[in-house]
């Protein structure tokens, strides 16, 4: 089973950016606990973090060629692109979507995602583990467990 892992922006700064938010890990720390329990799983791993909106809706339209499926963290797009909504409506591949932080116990403005309806699910507010949760879920999704 292939699976990608799209990040959006400004999660290359994790580790640095807002701790007491997003904790302390980086995003190549967060990428090797999942690639450790992809291992565990027998699942193969493509990892992708922009900061730019039309490089992530081409991971996107690239989704059907490379994976089976995705665990997103749209970042701030979340709550604001309807061209990276547009792209997964268009793919039609299967995702889980994932935030550190606990979307709906922050500002109202985050409240709301744009991609959350279409997702298998979400996984919002366990930090660096809901990566690795967002993972596990979605494998166990596609594999119809
Ligand atoms: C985030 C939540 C978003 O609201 C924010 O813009 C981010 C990170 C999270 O992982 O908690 O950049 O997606």
């Amino acid at each position: 089973m292939r699976i990608s892992v799209l990040n959006g922006p400004n999660l290359n700064l994790l580790g640095q950016r807002e701790p007491e938010l997003y904790g302390s890990k980086t995003l190549a720390e967060i990428e090797s606990l999942v690639r450790e329990e992809a291992k565990r799983l027998g699942a193969k791993i493509s990892w992708f973090q922009t900061n730019h909106e039309g490089e992530l809706v081409e991971a996107i339209q690239n989704l059907p060629r490379r994976a089976d499926g995705a665990v997103l963290n749209g970042a701030a797009f979340t709550h604001t692109s309807l061209a990276i909504r547009d792209a997964l409506l268009a793919v039609k591949v299967p995702f889980v979507e994932v935030h550190l932080s606990n979307i709906f116990a922050r500002e109202e403005r985050r409240r709301h995602s744009l991609f959350a309806d279409l997702a298998v699910g979400v996984v919002t507010g366990f930090g660096a583990h809901g990566y690795v949760m967002g993972l596990q879920a979605l494998h166990a999704a596609l594999r119809g467990d």
